[in-house]
């Protein structure tokens, strides 16, 4: 191969991987949504949950639910169509925002860690996360946060 066709062919390579990029990053899924507080609610759409795949609908485990006047976001874990636990995201030890991997939810200060029901799994924390309680009502989840 001469110099000539092998700058070709990485700009072409560069191009083709540019694209893939691409591609990858608009099939990624977020979980991260805004929910509306409406009546001391936040409200989350059950659809919010939903991931298509051509016919098949699958469903996320979780969304992560912000909104500008919550100081923390709430993570929405869904076990079944029926069942869900809303999780504040705010480490009972010292109070940092955790992150969430999967079914657990991870403290970056001290590594914490807390189940998908809000239990600790892993110390310095010996608090479960504060929960809230759900009605699920005309296709969408009502999260009452009296109290927060
Ligand atoms: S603040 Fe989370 S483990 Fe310390």
């Amino acid at each position: 191969m001469d110099r000539k066709t092998f700058i070709k062919s990485c700009g072409m390579a560069c191009i083709g991987g540019g694209a893939i990029v691409a591609f990858l990053q608009s099939c990624g899924v977020s979980k991260t949504i805004t929910g509306a507080i409406s009546d001391s609610n936040l409200l989350v759409a059950l659809s919010d949950f939903e991931t298509k795949a051509g016919n098949e609908i699958h469903y996320k485990k979780y969304v992560v639910v912000n909104n500008d006047t919550l100081k923390f976001p709430i993570c929405v874990y869904r076990h079944d169509a029926n069942q869900y636990t809303a999780l504040w995201m705010q480490c009972t030890h010292q109070g940092a925002e955790l992150q969430v991997f999967g079914d657990k939810l991870q403290c970056p200060a001290h590594g914490s860690e807390f189940n998908n029901k809000g239990e600790v799994t892993n110390s310095p924390a010996n608090q479960n996360l504060r929960s809230f309680p759900i009605i699920i009502e005309n296709n969408q989840l009502k999260i009452s946060l009296k109290a927060v």
